[in-house]
């Protein structure tokens, strides 16, 4: 049975699950589909606002073959987490501000976005519909997958005449599988964005495309894969799922998010938690030779939190960084799970609870 869930109180569901918890071995969780019970899905015809969404069975989706997103790749996904915390809340974080990156993508790709308020409403609702997906507190996260589809039939390049909103779950741990850090290459061959193109939304498309990529530096041992800017190839941009930092000298530098990188939420967070304890923190090109200068590496995301990188390789030059305790990375890494895990006050207002 679908529970019924209220729209504007979130917190109440008619008919709670029974079990506390699905049966789900949680110390195996990695990074791969577990499909849950429920997703949220909302329709709008172009021109028009999204109508209220459902709580309806996960499953398949009936979709014409000519739809925008199946034939020219017009569609954006985001990627949050749910927390279970030590008292037995469910928090989610910063939510408005992947609720506000998916309006500046649908303006990318001329879609319509839900507004801020059903953006965060689907989401709640679709955590608390498979609530007993929430890992228990330290074991992981509920993924939080919002799509933001062309769904309607087109033939002729143009937007889709329908979208929809869907927002599907599933509970993760560990993106990487390593727990030291990262062995990245740096791609010489293949680039991810381009000025004027769509690396700075999150586009379907901007992520088939680093599969090749991926496929080829994995075979050869790496864990994943650092671009380079396709203006000059000169800078580091973004790692295929994540944002990248190098730190020298007490300060913290970032490549801008100017079109070409993603601007993530973790991203941003960590920028201001490193400001926080004292470290400089710069958001400007950084070029390949200052990667290989650096004292440290890290990379950011939601899927991967924060990750200590141990060594980059670039042709036949590999260069080994700090990871562990003596990391900045692990600091931080700290600070931003016990904000997100309620082991903290949170002073900042990033905790949404559920
Ligand atoms: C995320 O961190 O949410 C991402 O979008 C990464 C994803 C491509 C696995």
């Amino acid at each position: 049975m679908v529970p019924t869930v209220h729209p504007s109180s979130s917190s109440c569901l008619t008919s709670e699950p029974d079990e506390k918890y699905a049966n789900v071995n949680w110390e195996e969780l990695g990074f791969t589909l577990i499909p849950t019970d429920y997703m949220y899905v909302a329709k709008c015809k172009q021109g028009e606002s999204f109508s209220e969404g459902k709580i309806v069975p996960y499953g398949d989706i009936s979709i014409s073959p000519s739809a925008g997103i199946l034939n020219y790749g017009q569609g954006l996904f985001e990627g949050l987490k749910a927390y279970r915390t030590q008292v037995g809340q469910i928090t989610l974080f910063r939510p408005e501000q992947n609720a506000l990156r998916m309006q500046m993508g649908a303006d990318r790709l001329c879609m319509t976005p839900p507004s801020v308020d059903q953006f965060l409403e689907a989401v709640k609702q679709t955590v608390i519909a498979n609530k007993k997906w929430v890992p228990p507190p330290g074991k992981g996260a509920l993924y939080i997958r919002p799509l933001l589809l062309g769904s309607g039939a087109v033939l002729g390049i143009a937007s889709a005449p329908e979208y929809t909103f869907l927002v599907y779950v599933s509970p993760v741990g560990n993106y990487h599988k390593v727990s030291s850090g990262l062995n990245l290459k740096v791609d010489h061959t293949y680039r991810r964005a381009h000025t004027g193109g769509t690396g700075g939304v999150k586009s379907c498309t901007n992520y088939s495309p680093v599969v090749k990529s991926l496929r080829e530096a994995k075979s050869a041992g790496f864990s994943d894969v650092l671009f380079l800017d396709a203006a000059t190839g000169r800078n580091i941009e973004e790692v295929s799922t994540c944002n990248i930092f190098v730190v020298k000298e007490n300060i913290v530098s970032t490549p801008p998010t100017l079109g070409t990188i993603l601007p993530g939420i973790t991203r941003k967070s960590i920028c201001e938690l490193a400001r926080d304890i004292g470290y400089g923190v710069q958001e400007r090109d950084v070029s390949v030779d200052e990667l290989l200068e650096a004292e440290e590496v890290f990379c950011t995301g939601t899927a991967v939190v924060v990750k200590a990188v141990e060594s980059v390789t670039f042709y036949d030059t590999r260069i080994k960084y700090i990871t562990g305790d003596k990391a900045l990375s692990t600091k931080l890494h700290v600070m931003l799970t016990n904000i997100q895990m309620g082991v903290v006050e949170d002073t900042k207002g990033w905790r949404v609870e559920i």
